[in-house]
C-alpha cells in the first residue's frame, strides 16, 4: 500500500463550532489523527493535516438563539476557543480553517453549481413546516411536539430523545416552533436533491472495494447501502449558511453535510497553491479521521458529491473511533457531563500527554469505551510514571553520578546485553505496523513495552551495585540504557509530543526520523547530555476526588434541572385542608435516637405547649446545629410510637427529587403558635 501511495491527505473531522473541546472529541478522532499523521512526518512522507470548524447548520443557529446571540457570534467565541485547545493539546493540524471564511463559500458555492450544471441533481417540492410568527421554514429541531410512540410532548422534529424512536416532523401530534411557539403550518418549497438511489451501485462498488476498512466502519456502510440508498436534499431553507447559487434561490444555504467536509479542500487551498495534488491526484492516500456519527457522511455522501462533481480522488480508509463514556455515562455538552480540555489544563497544568495517553490506551476504537479518573490516576501513576518516567530518571541519574554526563563508553557485550539490543531493533517496525493499520493502543502498548525492556534491563544488571566493582561493565550497562532511552525519544514523538520534546533535550540530542531509531549507536559516546528532569509527576487522591466531586456536582444539579413534578393528588374540599393544624414552631433541643440511622428526636415550642416529635431527617441535619431553627409541625396528628418514643406531630420537610430533605421554615420570624394556612 506504501508504495502506491506519493503523499497523504489527512482530514480531522470538522468539529462544530457550537461548544468547547472534550475529551470525547479528542479520543474519537483528533488523537489517533495526530499520532498517525505525526508518525507519517516521522517517516518523512509528505502529508497534509487538514481541519477547521464547521460553522453552519442548525447546530450553531439553535446555539446562537439559546445564548441570544447571533451565529456569528457563536462561531467566533468557540472557532477560537476550539484552535486554542488543538494547540495546547500538540494537535499538530498543518490547518485549522473555519467554514464561515471567503475561501470556503467561494469553494462550497463553485462545488455546487458544477454538481448542478452536470445535471447530478434532481429538483423536488415538497409540503414543510413553516413559521408564520418568525417567517421561516423549520429545521428539524426547530419543532416539538408530541411523540407518536411514547407520549413525551417535548419530542424533536427528527428524533424523541425520551424513547429514542426517529422521526420525521409531520409525524408529531400538536407540533410547535421553539421560535415562536406558533402552530407550524405546511408550506411548500423547492430543494436540490442528491440522487443516491441511483448512485448506488458505483458506491457499493466502491465500499466493497475496501474490506480492509474496520470491521464498525465496513459493517455501517453496508447496513445503510443493504437498506437501499433514497435521494437526499443538499439544500435547506435556512438563513445561516453558504447561498445556494442559483437564480430562485432566495434564502435557501447549502445543506451542511454537502458543506463541511469540501471544507477539507478550501481549508487545503488556503494551506498550499499546490493543493490540487492532495485532492485530485490517484497517488495522493486521502484518509478521513472521524467518530462514528459521521460515518455515513463520508463514506457514502461525501464520495457520492465528489463523484458527482468529478476530478477528485475519494479516501482510501475511514478510521472511525466509536464513542467514549465517562464514568460509566454518555458524554453530553448539554447536561455538563464531559471533562472539557480548558478546564483540564485548569487543574493539570502541564500534563496533556497524561490525557493523551489515556485517552488512546483506551481509546474506543473497536467498541464504546469508558473514561473514568481512577483509570486516568492509576495509567500515570503505574504505567507513564512506574515504567517509562521511572526508566528515563534512572538512566539519567546514574549516567549523571557515574560519568559526569558523558555516553559512556560500550565494552564486551553479553549475552543479555546482545538480547536486549535485538529486542530494541524490532520496535520501529513492531510500532509501525500496528500504526499502519490503525491501532494505536496496540502501538502505545508496544512503546510502552520498550520502555519496561530497558526498566527490567537495568533492574537485572543492578549497575548501582555493579559500580563498586566492575565500573567497564556499568559504562556498557548504561550506554545501553541511554541508547533506549534515545529510542524512546523518536518513537514516543507520536504519541507523547511534549515529553519526548523533553527527553530529547535530556538528551541533547538532534530530531531523528523514525527510521534512523532501531539500533544502539543513536548517542555517540562521549557526547555530552543534559540535566534530568521528571518526565511524569504522581497523580494524589486529593485530585482526582476533586474531579469525580464536581462530577457528582453535576449529576445533582441535572436531576434538579430536569426534576418533573409528580402529579397532583385527588382534590380535597377546603373543609378538609383546615382540618391540617399546622404551626410554626422552634427546635429546642435535639438528639439522635439510638441505633437508629435515620430518626431524631426533636423538643419543639410550638407555642402550645413543649412536645417530643420523632422525625426521619439524621441524615440531613447535625442535632447541634439545629436547635433554634424554626420549623413547620402538624400538631393535630394522631401520636405515633416510633422505636419507643411518643412522637406528637409531624415536622413537614420538603422533598428533592434525589430524595434529600430541606425544612419548610418561614424566611422571617414568626412567632411560635402562628398557624401555616
Ligand atoms: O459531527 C460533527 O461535529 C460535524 N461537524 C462533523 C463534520 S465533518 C466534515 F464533514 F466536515
Ligand atoms: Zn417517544
Amino acid at each position: 500500500m506504501e508504495k502506491k501511495f506519493k503523499r497523504y491527505t489527512v482530514t480531522a473531522a470538522l468539529p462544530y463550532a457550537n461548544g468547547p473541546v472534550h475529551i470525547g472529541h479528542l479520543a474519537g478522532c483528533y488523537i489517533p489523527a495526530d499520532i498517525y499523521v505525526r508518525y507519517l512526518r516521522a517517516r518523512g512522507k509528505d502529508v497534509k493535516f487538514i481541519c477547521g470548524s464547521d460553522e453552519h447548520g442548525v447546530a450553531i443557529t439553535i446555539k446562537a438563539q439559546k445564548e441570544g446571540v447571533t451565529p456569528q457570534e457563536v462561531v467566533d467565541k468557540y472557532h477560537k476557543m476550539m484552535g486554542d485547545a488543538f494547540t495546547d493539546f500538540g494537535i499538530s493540524f498543518d490547518i485549522y480553517s473555519r467554514t464561515s471564511g471567503k475561501t470556503h463559500h467561494e469553494t462550497a458555492s463553485e462545488f455546487f453549481k458544477t454538481v448542478y450544471d452536470n445535471g447530478q441533481f434532481t429538483e423536488e417540492v415538497s409540503e414543510q413546516y413553516y413559521d408564520e410568527a418568525a417567517k421561516q421554514f423549520l429545521a428539524d429541531r426547530y419543532i416539538i411536539g408530541t411523540c407518536p410512540k411514547c407520549g413525551n410532548e417535548n419530542a424533536y422534529g427528527d428524533q424523541c430523545e425520551k424513547c429514542g424512536t426517529s422521526l420525521s416532523p409531520t409525524e408529531l401530534i400538536n407540533p410547535r416552533s421553539t421560535l415562536s411557539g406558533a402552530s407550524p403550518v405546511l408550506r411548500t418549497t423547492k430543494h436540490w436533491f442528491l440522487p443516491l438511489d441511483k448512485m448506488e451501485p458505483s458506491i457499493r462498488e466502491y465500499v466493497e472495494s475496501h474490506k480492509e476498512w474496520k470491521t464498525n466502519v465496513f459493517g455501517q456502510c453496508m447496513s445503510w447501502l443493504n437498506q437501499g440508498l433514497h435521494p437526499r436534499a443538499m439544500t435547506r431553507d435556512l438563513d445561516w449558511g453558504v447561498k445556494v447559487p442559483l437564480p430562485g434561490a432566495d434564502g435557501k444555504v447549502l445543506y451542511v453535510w454537502f458543506d463541511a467536509p469540501i471544507g477539507y479542500i478550501s481549508a487545503t487551498k488556503e494551506l498550499t497553491p499546490d493543493w490540487e495534488k492532495y485532492w485530485k491526484e490517484e497517488d495522493t492516500r486521502l484518509i478521513h479521521f472521524i467518530g462514528k456519527d459521521n460515518i455515513v457522511f463520508h463514506c457514502i455522501i461525501f464520495p457520492a458529491i465528489l463523484r458527482a462533481h468529478g476530478g477528485y480522488i475519494v479516501a482510501d480508509n475511514v478510521p472511525a473511533n466509536e464513542f467514549l463514556n465517562l464514568e460509566g455515562d454518555k458524554i453530553s455538552t448539554s447536561r455538563n457531563w464531559a471533562v472539557w480540555l480548558h478546564e483540564y489544563l485548569k487543574d493539570f497544568a502541564g500534563k496533556q500527554d497524561v490525557l493523551r495517553y489515556v485517552l488512546c490506551a483506551n481509546a474506543p476504537e473497536t467498541k464504546d469505551n469508558d473514561f473514568t479518573w481512577k483509570d486516568f490516576q492509576a495509567r500515570n501513576n503505574n504505567e507513564l510514571l512506574a515504567v517509562f518516567g521511572n526508566f528515563i530518571n534512572r538512566v539519567m541519574v546514574l549516567s549523571h553520578k557515574y560519568f559526569e554526563r558523558k555516553v559512556p563508553a560500550i565494552g564486551t557485550l553479553t549475552d543479555m546485553d546482545r538480547e536486549v539490543i535485538a529486542e530494541l531493533k524490532k520496535y520501529p517496525a513492531t510500532i509501525a505496523a500496528s500504526l499502519e493499520q490503525f491501532r494505536f493502543r496496540e502501538a502505545l502498548s508496544e512503546l510502552m513495552n520498550l520502555a519496561r525492556l530497558g526498566n527490567k534491563y537495568l533492574a537485572d544488571t543492578e549497575p548501582w551495585k555493579v559500580i563498586k566493582t566492575d565500573e567497564a561493565r556499568v559504562k556498557t550497562i548504561l550506554n545501553i540504557g541511554l541508547q533506549i532511552a534515545a529510542n524512546l525519544a523518536v518513537l514516543s514523538e507520536p504519541f507523547l509530543p511534549f515529553s519526548s520534546g523533553k527527553l530529547y533535550k535530556m538528551l541533547n540530542m538532534p530530531h531523528l526520523n523514525w527510521d534512523e531509531a532501531g539500533n544502539e549507536h543513536l548517542l555517540a559516546v562521549g557526547h555530552t547530555i543534559t540535566e534530568a528532569s521528571l518526565l511524569f509527576e504522581k497523580i494524589e487522591d486529593e485530585a482526582i476526588d476533586i474531579q469525580l466531586q464536581r462530577l457528582e456536582d453535576t449529576k445533582k444539579s441535572n436531576q434538579l434541572q430536569q426534576a418533573v413534578a409528580g402529579p397532583v393528588k385527588e382534590a380535597v374540599s377546603f373543609d378538609e385542608f383546615s382540618k391540617m393544624d399546622i404551626r410554626v414552631g422552634t427546635i429546642l433541643a435535639a438528639e439522635k435516637v439510638a441505633k437508629t440511622k435515620k430518626l431524631l428526636k426533636l423538643t419543639i415550642d410550638t407555642g402550645i405547649d413543649q412536645r417530643t416529635v420523632v422525625s426521619g431527617i439524621a441524615e440531613y441535619y447535625e442535632p447541634e446545629k439545629i436547635v433554634g431553627q424554626q420549623v413547620s409541625i402538624l400538631v393535630n396528628l394522631a401520636p405515633r410510637e416510633i422505636k419507643g418514643i411518643m412522637s406528637h406531630g409531624m415536622i413537614l420537610m420538603a422533598e428533592n427529587t434525589d430524595g434529600t430533605l430541606a425544612f419548610v421554615s418561614p424566611l422571617s420570624p414568626v412567632n411560635n403558635g402562628g398557624s401555616v394556612k
